[in-house]
């Protein structure tokens, strides 16, 4: 029964008015950049051209709308909680309060997958663009530093050979960590700034693009299933949405955030649901226009964007749109990385893991330790690791915070149905149990690989649960 121990919320209430430690600096505008910050990288810019091309043809517009729907009602959900429990460590903290301390060490376990191993995935796929942007430009990276250890690269002379390691991602990394031991108000103005240029190059493609859409390319609309699984037919669309899925990610991030809101109970919500629905309406424009400028047989390549503004009659926004691919993807890190920062705080705040990793510095006043130690482990994993595989376990992790979410958001209703809710989920009978529906839908969808890889995760999870946390969990040792 100890492991399922719960925290008080109105004890989390009154923690959270009396934690003064992080500085209360952003306001709705910050919160919902910050959201959009997170949410719009590899996903749109990559990943809508491999499913088209492999999976859904030019329905991955509806591979965006259905992924967008899953994302939407758990953000509703989120929402909830976010206003209800302003504290850091988003769906852990909400995990602690509803379902109890082990539903929320397998949260907190989980949201690693998201957070950090969603960092690393995003700094490996900023480094490919970094690097094709500098040989644009004339300036090459020594190949053998290009890469993930072992992987076989091709050299500006044409020979080929295995890198040591990937020198970009391991600096993107490093800078941004840096960012965000100097301060929140920096990261968030730093992150104002980078979303302005993405939304701006996004937006070009749209105005751009739009006179250059040719209908007879969406026609098949969804080209037949080959036969293959998940190769186009209905079953590649329902796939391609489990795939696309990972550009979504990063709304809730927002919530991580909530100890350093002005006001919480009310913005969080504005900041949570605003960022996704602009990213939802522009993903489901962007795809539906690159795939009616040029067919979607052409679009498996790592820029699809650059490829089809170029069939727009718009060459010369390529270099523009790998810049504001690179400056979106710096974003996309940073918020996560301060997701996983702020996880990390509110788990060794609550004695999951050891408090060491805390403090707060002096100065900056943010949690300096965990920052750099996260920031460290995503560095290294970041030079090392190949990108393939790893944005499908990024995304099955958070579908199933998702799972857990919505059906907390419910759990919380039945058992404290009078606490006040700043905000409450519309029609939250149908919301929540439609979002966790949606969710393991697609995580039923994925590989089979993704699925045993969560599930080698949480044994591991377990293990150390086991030997350090259930042990010195602080709401153990108070009572
Ligand atoms: N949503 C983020 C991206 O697409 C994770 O890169």
């Amino acid at each position: 029964m100890r492991i399922l121990r719960r925290k008080d919320v109105a004890a989390l209430q009154a923690e959270a008015a009396a934690d003064h430690t992080l500085t209360r600096a952003l306001g709705p505008l910050s919160l919902t950049t910050l959201g959009i910050g997170a949410i719009i990288g590899t996903g749109i810019f990559v990943l809508t051209g491999s499913v088209a091309a492999q999976n859904a043809g030019p329905a991955v517009v509806l591979s965006f709308v259905i992924a967008g729907a899953a994302a939407v009602f758990a953000a509703l959900c989120y929402a909830e909680f976010a206003s209800l429990i302003p504290l850091a460590g988003s769906a852990y903290t909400y995990g602690y309060a509803t379902l109890g301390e082990i539903f929320a060490w397998i949260i907190g376990w989980d949201l690693i997958l998201e957070y950090a191993l969603g960092s690393v995935t995003v700094a490996i796929g900023w480094s490919g663009y970094m690097v094709s942007f500098l040989h644009d430009v004339g300036l090459d990276v020594p190949c053998t530093l290009s890469a993930a250890r072992g992987a076989l690269v091709t050299c500006a002379d044409g020979t080929t050979a295995h890198a040591l390691f990937n020198l970009p991602a391991l600096l993107i990394v490093a800078v941004v960590t840096t960012l965000l031991v100097i301060g929140i108000q920096e990261s968030a103005r730093a992150n104002n700034v980078i979303v302005l240029v993405k939304l701006a190059v996004l937006l070009l493609f749209v105005l751009g693009a739009a006179r250059a859409v040719a209908t007879h390319f969406w026609h098949p609309f969804i080209p037949p299933a080959t036969g293959r699984p998940g190769q186009f037919g209905w079953g590649g669309v329902t796939t391609g949405a489990g795939i696309v899925f990972f550009s979504y990610i990063g709304f809730d991030a927002v919530s991580t955030a909530a100890q350093e809101a002005r006001h919480p109970q009310r913005d969080m919500p504005i900041g949570i649901i605003a960022s996704l629905v602009i990213c939802t309406l522009l993903y489901i424009v962007v795809s539906a226009i690159a795939t009616g400028v040029v067919s979607y047989t052409r679009l498996n390549v790592p820029d699809p964007i650059a490829v089809a503004a170029d069939a727009a009659g718009l060459g010369w926004m390529s270099s523009l749109i790998k810049l504001g691919t690179i400056a979106g993807l710096s974003s996309t890190i940073l918020v996560m990385l301060l997701g996983q920062s702020r996880v990390f705080y509110a788990m060794a705040r609550d004695g999951l893991l050891p408090a060491a990793v805390n403090r707060v510095h002096p100065r900056f006043r943010t949690p300096y330790v965990t920052s750099i130690v996260t920031g460290v482990a995503v560095a290294f994993f970041a030079a090392l690791l190949p990108i393939a595989d790893a944005a499908n376990l990024v995304s099955i992790g958070t579908l199933l915070a998702f799972v857990i979410v919505s059906v907390g958001v419910l759990v919380l209703r039945v058992r404290q149905p009078e606490l006040p809710r700043a905000f409450r989920t519309p029609a939250v009978w149908l919301t929540a149990p439609a979002g966790a529906l949606i969710a393991l839908y697609l995580m039923w969808r994925l590989p089979v690989e993704t699925k045993w890889r969560l599930a080698i995760w949480f044994v591991l999870g377990m293990i150390v649960y086991g030997t350090y946390g259930f042990r010195h969990a602080r709401l153990g040792r108070d009572s």
